[in-house]
């Protein structure tokens, strides 16, 4: 293996090799989007299960000139999206990186910024790290800038389920997938087939959260490393948090942002709220 090789793939690897050692494993599921991984995404969204990328593009089209109104207010607008931006036919200035590394290499413009979260994007980073990431944005904005939010609401926890666990499993496979990452590129060996996907909504917290369950005891090698893994031991791979109007106030608030309004779908599946730094 060649020197960069094995400096590119170290953090990877320590990432997996403490998720896998915790008390209740884990992974990080940023690891789940590699090639592969974008392709799986972009067939769940395709899911008839999967309602929240149709139910976003709804209020969008539906309420285009109301958006444009509150993001606008009569003045010129720059929109800066944290996102893979996948609007086609949109002509857009690119920065690559991690949120804010690339939020600082951005000029300063003396127009309104409306930063875009789209996707309930919000809701897929761990339960510590939602209120400080979104602090942390909004001591990047100025006062007249505004975050404009996508955020998946709590609705009958069984269509809420179903888009975790599509019938065509693609689902599974998305986050099987890593598994198989793992192998190729850390040298492990899991076998896919003594894993079962188990997505678990919990309508109190709002929180969907899938697991990879063993189906029995085993010995997992991860290059050198030895990992046991006991019968129905889970792995906890990702949460997609649903949020009630009295969450997203709490979180609003935390965040030090000042709710200004909030677009919704004609069934309140889903919500783009309007967030503006609290002063
Ligand atoms: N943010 C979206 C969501 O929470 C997209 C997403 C992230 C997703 N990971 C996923 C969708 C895993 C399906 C499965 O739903």
């Amino acid at each position: 293996m060649s020197k960069e090789i094995t400096q590119a793939v170290s953090p990877f690897l320590e990432d997996v090799l403490e998720g896998l050692r915790a008390r209740h494993k884990y992974l990080p599921s940023k690891y789940l989007y590699n090639e592969v991984g974008d392709g799986l995404f972009q067939q769940i969204m395709h899911t008839e299960e999967y309602y929240l990328t149709r139910k976003e593009l709804a209020i969008f089209e539906e309420q285009q000139q109301q958006i444009l109104k509150i993001l606008g207010q009569h003045q010129p607008f720059r929109i800066i999206e944290l996102g893979v931006g996948e609007i086609p036919d949109l002509k857009f200035d690119p920065y690559e990186g991690d949120y804010f590394e690339a939020l600082s290499r951005i000029s300063d413009s003396h127009e309104r910024d409306v930063i875009f979260f789209l996707g309930s994007n919000i809701g897929n980073f761990p339960k510590e790290e939602t209120a400080s990431f979104l602090f942390r944005l909004q001591q990047f904005l100025n006062p007249a800038d505004l975050l404009f939010m996508g955020i998946d609401l709590k609705k009958d926890p069984s269509r809420i389920l179903a888009a975790y666990n599509d019938k065509q499993g693609i689902t599974t496979s998305f986050n099987l997938n890593l598994l198989d990452r793992i192998n190729k590129e850390l040298g492990g060996d899991f076998n896919r087939e003594l894993f079962l996907h188990y997505p678990y909504y919990n309508p109190q917290t709002g929180e969907c959260r899938s697991y990879l369950i063993s189906r029995e005891d085993q010995n997992i090698r991860i290059g050198n490393e030895i990992i046991p893994i006991r019968a129905w031991e889970a792995i906890f791979m990702e949460v997609s948090k649903k949020y009630d109007e009295v969450q997203l106030l709490e979180l609003a608030e935390t965040a030090g942002f000042k709710p200004v309004t909030s677009f919704y779908d004609n069934e309140q599946w889903y919500a783009n709220v309007v967030w503006e730094v609290k002063h």
